[in-house]
């Protein structure tokens, strides 16, 4: 299972990484204002530190447009992925993207229909946003299981799927048991992850014990 950090803040990245937790990046522009970094050195930056996918998003909305700027963030490092919101042009762009050897990802996924539309137009990885999707009441993860579903029906539609919109430690557990190639999470979740009660209740019984035998 593949653990992305959705990222663009550089220390955030390598405390993942050091978990052995940076198999990519995912950014966004919102992402990339709260790091308030360049763009482009943000992304050189990350595509240095990981070995895996970078995913940059243009902000293009028209075909001619977002193939133009995809080319282009594209060119900036040979990990980096293109990150398209799924519109009817975001669809066509990839479809060219897809043709001229450049890795797409299609984002901001709401619905089964979309996954199949973005599998069938050649995108490398979907990220369907679990989060946004239960802030409306409407549970998120249900939506992962529907696509899993489907893909898993049709071995050749080859789309990978990353989580989004990771908001818990469940969302990631949950992903993980329903076969989700990976997610992408903030760093707060995945330290949140980490730690238990009763880890921290035993670490303190032991320590207490050690020091008790007088050794
Ligand atoms: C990642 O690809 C998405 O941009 C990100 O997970 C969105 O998360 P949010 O809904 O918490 O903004």
């Amino acid at each position: 299972m593949k653990f992305f950090v959705d990222s663009a803040v550089i220390e955030d990245i390598k405390k993942a990484k050091a978990l052995g937790l940076a198999d990519g990046v995912t950014t966004n522009p919102t992402l990339i204002r709260r790091s308030g970094q360049d763009f482009q050195d943000a992304i050189t930056e990350i595509a240095n530190l990981v070995k895996g996918p970078v995913l940059a998003e243009p902000v293009s909305e028209t075909v001619k447009d977002i193939v133009k700027e995809g080319k282009i963030l594209a060119s900036w490092a040979p990990n980096v992925v293109v990150k398209i919101p799924l519109t009817h042009a975001g669809l066509e762009a990839t479809h060219i993207l897809k043709h001229e050897n450049i890795e797409t990802a299609l984002t901001l996924v709401f619905s089964s229909a979309q996954a199949l539309l973005a599998a069938k137009a050649g995108a490398k990885y979907i990220c369907p946003f679990v989060g946004r999707l239960d802030d409306i009441d409407t549970p998120g993860m249900e939506l992962i299981a529907d696509i899993m579903q489907i893909y898993d029906n049709y071995p050749e539609l080859d789309t990978e799927v990353i989580v989004a919109s990771v908001r818990t430690p469940g969302h990631i557990t949950e992903s993980a048991a329903l076969g989700a190639d990976g997610v992408t999470a903030p760093l707060k979740v995945i330290e949140q992850m980490v730690r238990h009660p009763l880890t921290d209740i035993g670490i303190e019984k032991f320590l207490k014990d050690w020091n008790a035998s007088g050794q």
